[in-house]
């Protein structure tokens, strides 16, 4: 067999510890696949004295680990610290100038400076490698970059961060509202102590535009990802989802349109026919639409030791065999610039909730106010009764475009008999 492949650990973390652990158990397992062992031979984390319960014999170890980046024995640097620029970057970046390849998990990173990154790593015949920075056990990146290359994909769209996943699930079976479940799930370790990367779709966001480069042979443009989170998700609205046959989820969905590229990140209703509808809890799920291969879909942890070491270990063992692809399936090089397509102009249908006084012509003022601005009602709902006190109404629209049903709701807010401002909720055809 030829000599080990070299490999360097920055960060021995969760993802790190577990990468150790994967390759040490399956050893023999690896060296078959990869046609040669998978060594670490250098190691660097912020605490030398941890107990991490990881054999670490014969890996040199590096109190710096951009100097490890630099020096060590090795011919691949796995990046497993996190953080979108900071010791990570000047990691990779350290590592790409030193002939070494690098692999990482940091879905920051990339998102950020994933096309300086591609450029610098293929100008030197490098590998960049990342299957692991997105949707974590899931051959995502692989899947779009290679499994589905024959094809002209039309849309990629998915549930991408588990977090808000578990948080949704979990409000949708309890009844219970967001900031409850979120401190139930930070106690129980399933959302971080600052939940904002999650809960207010940024981590989902980093990851959609990774896969929309992929999908589409563009520049990773993590500025042009329309963001919005699940915090204002209330029971109520869960429940009446449900009655109309769609479920929320926060959903990341990349599109090209005539406008330029769609990224969006936001709660969506989804319709309860849609396998999407039912990946639950913190998994994770990904739908690529083809022209030819037709809709493919992946599911499975988005996150954890193993998961997420598993797709590390993958590149490794493709860096092992010398199969050197294009970072995002074209050189990148070559990368086109596509414009963000406005959310103003995005089309698609809408569910309304509003607190209304009951009294009679309040249905009138706010179907005149849709109508005004070319917005068509496609069903509603009024439960019960209470004259002059609030009711909820709830409504759903024909496909319309986005500018206009934000016209129609600043007309209905200032309607006297609209007790709050109206809740909209986008719904996802799919
Ligand atoms: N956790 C997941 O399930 C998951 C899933 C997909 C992707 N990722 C990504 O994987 C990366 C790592 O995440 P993680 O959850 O494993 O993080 P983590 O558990 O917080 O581990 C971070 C590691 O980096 C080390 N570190 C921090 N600053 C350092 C520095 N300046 N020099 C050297 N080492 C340093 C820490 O050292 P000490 O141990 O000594 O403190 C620790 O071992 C992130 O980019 C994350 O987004 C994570």
């Amino acid at each position: 067999m030829t000599e080990p492949l070299k490999i360097a650990v920055a960060g021995l973390g969760t993802v790190g510890a577990g990468v150790v652990r994967l390759l040490a158990q399956n050893a023999e397992l690896l060296a078959q696949r990869s046609g040669r062992r998978l060594a670490v031979t250098a190691v660097s984390a912020r605490d030398r004295k941890r107990e991490r319960g990881l054999d670490l014999v014969g890996a040199a170890w590096f109190d710096d680990a951009v100097a490890m980046a630099r020096e060590a024995d090795a011919e691949v640097m796995v990046e497993l610290i996190g953080g979108e620029e900071g010791v990570a970057q000047a990691i990779c970046e350290a590592a790409l100038d030193a002939g070494r390849h690098v692999v990482t998990a940091n879905k920051a990173l990339i998102a950020r400076n994933g096309t300086a990154l591609a450029r610098r790593a293929e100008a030197a015949g490098l590998t960049l490698a990342f299957e692991a920075a997105v949707a974590g056990g899931i051959p995502i990146v692989k899947a779009l970059r290679e499994g589905l290359a024959g094809n002209r994909l039309r849309r990629v769209y998915g549930i991408l961060n588990g977090t808000s996943n578990y948080i949704l699930t979990d409000m949708r079976e309890s009844g219970r509202p967001f900031d409850e479940v979120l401190a139930e799930a930070q106690a129980l370790g399933y959302a971080e102590a600052d939940p904002g990367f999650d809960v207010d779709g940024v981590d989902a966001a980093h990851k959609l535009a990774i896969l929309t480069s992929l999908a589409f042979g563009c520049e990773v443009d993590f500025e042009g990802v329309y963001c919005e989170g699940i915090r204002r998700i209330s029971p109520v609205d869960i429940q009446y989802a449900e009655e109309l046959g769609y479920r929320i989820k926060l959903l990341a969905t990349a599109r090209l349109t005539e406008n330029g590229i769609e990224q969006r990140v936001h709660p969506c209703m989804v319709p309860l026919s849609a396998p999407i509808a039912y990946v639950e809890g913190v998994f994770n799920a990904v739908v690529a639409d083809g022209d030819f291969a037709e809709s493919t879909v992946y599911e499975g942890r988005g996150a954890g030791a193993g998961p997420t070491a598993s797709a590390v270990v993958a590149d490794l063992i493709d860096i092992a065999r010398e199969r050197r692809v294009p970072t995002f399936a074209v050189p990148a090089s070559e990368l086109r610039r596509i414009p963000p397509s406005p959310m103003k102009r995005h089309q698609g249908a809408y569910y309304i909730r509003f607190l209304v006084t009951d009294k009679p012509g309040v249905i009138a003022d706010i179907a005149a106010a849709l109508r005004d601005e070319e917005v068509s009602m496609e069903s509603m709902l009024q439960r019960g009764r209470a004259p002059n006190l609030g009711v909820p109404v709830v409504m759903t629209t024909h496909e319309t475009e986005e500018a206009a049903m934000e016209r129609a709701l600043a007309r209905i807010a200032k309607l006297d008999t609209v007790q709050e401002p109206p809740c909209m909720i986008r719904i996802e055809s799919l």
